[in-house]
Order: structure tokens, then sequence, then C-alpha cells
């Protein structure tokens, strides 16, 4: 697929109005997207276990409307939410030449996460994704495709595309339609797209299965310095080439690793990815910090953990101070006991979200 098979062409124009609703997930990176170039394209590619329970739920109300403007209202929590509308008006101008109804209706876009606002979880990924899938569903409709009956072909096309849309939203948002893992951005090592993103097809050990993420809530507060922001900074960064290059080689690490459960060399490359990334914040100019000294104190105490237990228990990050604590299934109740005990008197307000890997996005009330 390239950009132009994403254009729609012809729809129906007479369709007054409609209501349609997703539910999509948030999602972690195990390599990550940390680098892009014009038009949300990654810099290296990039794969993630899709969530569970961490979601935006999206209700978007479409009516005909007279005039050629964008015309919408955004509702957080059902209260009118005025400072979300820039970043859709950002995401309907890049959109609109492959979803062009946008300029014939007005649209209420109804919101809510099903984690804490202000949590400091990002819900771009989950927010964006939501948006993109409301927006295949109106496509659907008027283009008069009916998914559920159709073919393996059509179900394709919908999730890609809408992968495709949610990428210009928030590149990581790419990774939220389906689950368990996704892959975005061009590789030598398994099938994808820097375009969309695609559901990681290679082989994958039962160790893995149901794995867990319990997020640990360090700092809610605003970040300091946005995902966008430091996305830039990767241009002219001295460590870039290597930087991307090694994603490519612990992507490649990575598919051996889900297919052999290899739970060691998993722990090694992720927390590797983690360090990495906020190790390329910290030699940026300028340069910033995102962890907290909670932060520091949480890999510690990980660490020593697993040295005293030979438990699998691994830390992940994603631009922020919150810690992905990741462990398989069968170590759950053993770390949560030590989530319990020791890690969190360094959450802010002793607060914490158990998570696990997910399917997707589902569309609610079809
Ligand atoms: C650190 O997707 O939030 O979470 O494309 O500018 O919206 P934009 O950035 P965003 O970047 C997230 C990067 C990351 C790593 C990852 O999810 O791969």
């Amino acid at each position: 697929m390239i950009e132009k098979d994403f254009i729609l062409k012809s729809y129906a124009s007479d369709i007054k109005g409609g209501k349609v609703k997703w539910e999509s997930p948030s999602n972690i990176a195990l390599v990550k997207y940390w680098g892009k170039k014009e038009h949300q394209i990654p810099e290296n590619p990039s794969i993630s276990f899709t969530l569970s329970d961490c979601k935006t739920i999206t209700e978007v109300t479409y009516t005909k409307k007279e005039g050629n403007d964008f015309s919408f209202d955004v509702f957080f929590e059902g209260e009118k939410n005025e400072a979300f509308k820039p970043k859709i008006q950002t995401f309907f101008e890049r959109i609109e030449s492959y979803v062009p109804f946008l300029r014939d209706y007005h649209f209420n876009i109804n919101t809510s996460n099903t984690f804490p606002h202000s949590s400091g979880i990002a819900s771009s990924a989950s927010g964006m994704s939501a948006i993109a899938l409301c927006l295949m569903s109106i496509e659907q409709k008027l283009t008069d495709t009916v998914i559920q009956s159709e073919s393996e072909e059509s179900q394709g096309y919908f999730n890609q595309k809408a992968s495709f849309l949610a990428r210009l939203g928030s590149g990581s948002a790419c990774r939220s339609i389906e689950g368990e893992l996704v892959v975005w951005g061009n590789n030598e090592s398994t099938e994808s797209s820097d375009l969309y993103g695609v559901k990681y097809k290679g082989e994958v050990h039962q160790n893995f299965k149901n794995y867990q993420d319990t997020i640990l809530l360090v700092d809610k507060g605003e970040k300091q310095v946005s995902s966008t922001v430091g996305h830039k900074l990767m241009f002219g960064h001295p460590f870039a080439k290597e930087r991307f290059a090694q994603a490519h080689d612990n992507l490649a690490t990575l598919t051996s690793i889900l297919a052999s459960g290899d739970l060691n060399e998993f722990v090694k490359i992720v927390e590797s990815e983690a360090l990495t990334l906020h190790a390329m914040m910290m030699t940026s100019m300028p340069y910033f910090i995102l962890m907290k000294p909670n932060t520091l104190e949480i890999i510690n105490k990980i660490w020593a953990f697993r040295e005293k237990t030979n438990s699998n228990v691994c830390f992940t990050l994603d631009a922020g101070a919150n810690v992905h604590v990741l462990y398989p299934e069968s170590e759950k109740e053993t770390i949560l006991e030590f989530i319990k005990n020791e890690l969190v008197s360094y959450c802010q307000n002793g607060h914490y979200i158990c998570d696990q890997i997910g399917k997707g996005a589902n569309q609610i009330g079809f």
C-alpha cells in the first residue's frame, strides 16, 4: 500500500448524519520510536505490546452542514474541552485528502479515558487511534461497505487505513488498532510499513501470553518536553545514526526472542531500549531529563529483586517518569506483592495501574 491507495475517491453525499463509537487501547513500545521524518514517517522501526485496559472511548456524532470549513466540538468526560481542539484541527488538516468528507459534516467528538485524567499516561496513542477508527466507520457508512460480513481483505484495508490515519495524528497511535504485538516502520526482520502499523505475524512463545504491564505513576504532571519536540531533537543528534541502526538490530534480535521465549534476553533488549530512549534525551541539544529520582529508585529495586529472586520482571519507560513493569503471567502473584511492598511508596499518591497485553480496538454498539 502506498499513500494514494488511501485516498477516498467517491462516497455517498446524501447521508445526513449518524453516530459511531470505538474504544481503542494504549500501547507500550519494546523497541522505541524516537525520531521522525516529514509526514510522521519514523526514522526507525518500533514494536509494541498493545494494552488491554488503558483505553480511550470515543463517540463521534456527525451532522451534514453547509460551508467548507472544518467544524467540530470536543467533549472530554462530558465537558466541552477547548484545549484538545488545536491538536484535532492539525490532525484534520493532515488527513483531509484521505477522508474528504471531513468538510461536509459537523462533528461532536465525545471522549473519555479508562485511566485517570492527568495520570501522566500518554493518551495520544489511544485518543488518536479512537478518532481514526470512528472516521473509518463513517467512511464505511458513506461508501456503504459492511466490514463484519466482508472478506478479510476489506477488514485488512479498514485496519490499515485506520492505522494510517492514526499515525498522522500521533506516530505511536498507529500501533493501537490491533494486538497483541504491532510493528511499525520498514525493516528487514518482519513484515511492516512506514505508513501504518502491522500486526506482528512472527512466532510468539507461550511465555508472552497475557504478559503483564503494571504502570507505576511516578509523576502525573505535565511533561516539560513533549514527544513531538523530543523527536525533532533527533535531527542532527550526535548519536542518531547509531541509534537508528541499533533499533533495527534490536528488532531483529527481539523477533527471535519472541519465538524462543528466552525471557533473560527479552529483559536485556527491553531495558536497554528504555534507557537508550532516555539517553537520547539526555544527549540532545538542548538536553533534558524526563526521569525523576523515584524512576531510578524503582529501576534499582527491580534490579535488586531480579538478582535476589531470579524473577523475569523488567521495566520499560515511555517519554516520561512513569515506569512500566513488565512480567510473565506466571509471576503475577509474586510481582504484585513485590510492587505493593517495595515500589508503591515511590508512586505519586501510591497510584499504579494493572494492565496486560491486549487484542486491540473494538467498535461499540455496532
Ligand atoms: C517514547 O507517538 O507520542 O512513546 O508522533 O509526535 O505524536 P508523535 O509522538 P509519539 O511518540 C512516542 C514515543 C515513545 C516511544 C514509542 O511509543 O515508540
